[in-house]
């Protein structure tokens, strides 16, 4: 994955945040800008957390999968995003498992399966289990979490304004998690 990316992009936020949230794995904009979150998917995902009174500033934002996978159809054409298989989720593993030590979060918010899976195991089904505080053992340390869909699905969603309001609603067990 590596070879092909432009960089390695590594979480972002500050040591003392409250929340870690964790994606996927970073699209095209993050891979040439080197942050999480910076391209359509993030600026949703702001505006939900702003929305669900989550001041996304505050919160430390990552990826379970740290490089940009991607497919083109031809060449120079635009990249497609390709989701990281379980031998790539499992190599990032000990980078996602230090920055929860190093941060050490109240909460862990999961956006989508790819998270839910690199963090709760294979068998993390994100439409069971979204929108609910989940106490559970994650790299051999109690956490708690509140799964939601990545805010991608919302982008792809045919009912945009449905699947945003089930996100801020999601994020909003987060925040009341929070307080
Ligand atoms: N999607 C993700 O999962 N992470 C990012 O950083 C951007 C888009």
């Amino acid at each position: 994955m590596h070879r092909d990316a432009t960089q390695t992009v590594f979480g972002a936020g500050s040591q003392d945040a409250r929340v870690m949230l964790v994606g996927e794995q970073p699209g095209d904009q993050e891979d040439r800008q080197g942050k999480p979150f910076v391209g359509p998917a993030g600026k949703l995902l702001d505006r939900a957390l702003e929305e669900a009174g989550i001041d996304p500033s505050e919160a430390y934002v990552t990826n379970a999968v740290k490089h940009f996978k991607f497919t083109r159809a031809e060449p120079r054409k635009r990249r497609i995003h390709k989701a990281p298989n379980l031998r790539e989720m499992t190599a990032c593993g000990p980078w996602l498992a230090a920055e929860l030590s190093v941060v050490e979060p109240e909460l862990i918010v999961v956006l989508g399966a790819t998270a839910g899976k690199a963090l709760l195991g294979s068998s993390f089904r994100v439409t069971q289990v979204r929108g609910t505080v989940l106490e559970e053992d994650v790299h051999g340390r109690p956490e708690r979490l509140v799964p939601t869909v990545h805010p991608s699905s919302v982008l792809r969603s045919d009912d945009r304004e449905a699947a945003y309001r089930g996100l801020v609603s999601d994020l909003h067990v987060a925040a009341d998690a929070l307080s």
